[in-house]
């Protein structure tokens, strides 16, 4: 097994993961549809080829790494019977790519929340479930802890004190370092943060991207003004800012292969944005996705995109994006793109 460092390929930049103090890439890879889900019998990215590209990115210089209990999922797609040999399929398959690999050589985030079985109990932020929904992940990663871990969606029946006082129960065990959320309002995400009792979250996990800009005002300023760490999902609007659907070669694209993908509505409403967007990234002699991700990086001290790419070529294309400078005034301009959309 290859037991290179990361970074051994490639000059990646590595920060604090806000105040925890850990030193992770910048870059996180996510392993959301790592691999695919058979879906109206479309080609997929097969188990192997996850393997292949975990192991790449991890070449490239990425040692932090994202995925979740509920990859790749709990029902199947296109009939919405649940099924739950799917359950943390990605898990595994990040455990089976990294085995061997030194665990000091990278961080892995996982998370929970969502459904993994047919009991009433098998979902939620309870301690019923975290703890055995962690135990579940980690023997699926083969890993005696994980670094960050994350409460997935916000648990409308279970309290914060209950969620937080799990969350530093699992640190006190060493079975996970720091604990942040995602895809919570911040109302929710406030209230953790003034919990007096408990250690509050460290870092939080939202969508945010050129298109979709909802979070910057609300949990990624949050996050900002109390140096938590910000993972971003999405960070490519799930291909439409690549330019995915502008170019041809879009037939083995999340679009056609995921009945539940919105992002081809994404893209008819935003064509002229990212018309223009195409024009900026060739003036500068880049690739849409790597002005986009340049973008996303300009906006804060403690962002960290998650690459989200299903081929090699991708992932490469999109790591250089972190040389890229951009100034204030470009910053605006391409925002404007965007505007009153
Ligand atoms: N916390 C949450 O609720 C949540 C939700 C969603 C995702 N996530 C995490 O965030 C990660 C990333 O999300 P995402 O997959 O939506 O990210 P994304 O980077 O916005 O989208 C990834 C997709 O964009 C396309 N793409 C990427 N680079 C490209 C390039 N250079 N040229 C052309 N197309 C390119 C690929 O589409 P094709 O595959 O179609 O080629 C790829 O699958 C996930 O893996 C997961 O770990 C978390």
């Amino acid at each position: 097994m290859p037991l290179t460092r990361p970074g051994d390929q490639l000059q990646m930049k590595n920060k604090s993961f806000g105040k925890t103090g850990i030193i992770a890439s910048e870059y996180i890879f996510g392993t959301w549809y790592l691999p695919n889900n058979v879906t109206n019998g479309q080609k997929t990215v097969s188990k192997a080829d996850s393997i292949k590209l975990i192991r790449k990115a991890y070449d490239l210089g990425i040692n932090f790494f994202d995925t979740a209990d509920v990859y790749r999922g709990v029902y199947n797609r296109d009939s919405k019977v649940p099924t739950y040999d799917t359950v943390g399929l990605s898990e595994k398959i990040l455990g089976e790519a990294l085995e061997g690999y030194d665990r000091d050589s990278f961080v892995v985030a996982t998370k929970v929340t969502g459904r993994t079985g047919p009991y009433p109990s098998d979902s939620g932020a309870n301690r019923k479930h975290v703890f055995s929904a962690l135990n579940n992940s980690l023997q699926r990663l083969k890993m005696d802890y994980v670094d960050f871990y994350l409460v997935h969606v916000p648990d409308p029946n279970t309290g914060i004190n209950e969620t937080a006082r799990t969350m530093n129960l699992l640190q006190n065990q060493a079975k996970i370092l720091h604990y942040g959320l995602s895809n919570f309002p911040s109302h929710g995400l406030m209230e953790f943060l003034k919990l007096e009792h408990h250690e509050p979250p460290e870092f939080i996990q939202d969508k945010y991207n050129l298109i979709e800009r909802e979070m910057e005002s609300s949990n990624i300023k949050v996050a900002e003004e109390n140096s938590l760490a910000s993972m971003i999902y999405s960070p490519l609007a799930q291909g439409v800012l690549a330019g995915r659907y502008l170019n041809s070669g879009s037939e083995e694209s999340r679009a056609k292969y995921e009945s539940l993908y919105k992002g081809v509505s994404l893209h008819e409403k935003n064509r002229k944005g990212l018309e223009e967007l195409k024009d900026f990234a060739s003036s500068k002699g880049i690739s849409m996705s790597q002005l986009a991700l340049a973008w996303l990086l300009h906006k804060g001290k403690y962002i960290f995109p998650i690459l989200g790419a299903t081929k090699a070529e991708q992932l490469e294309e999109n790591l250089s994006s972190g040389d890229i400078s951009l100034t204030t005034r470009e910053i605006e301009e391409l925002e404007n793109h965007f505007q009153n959309l």
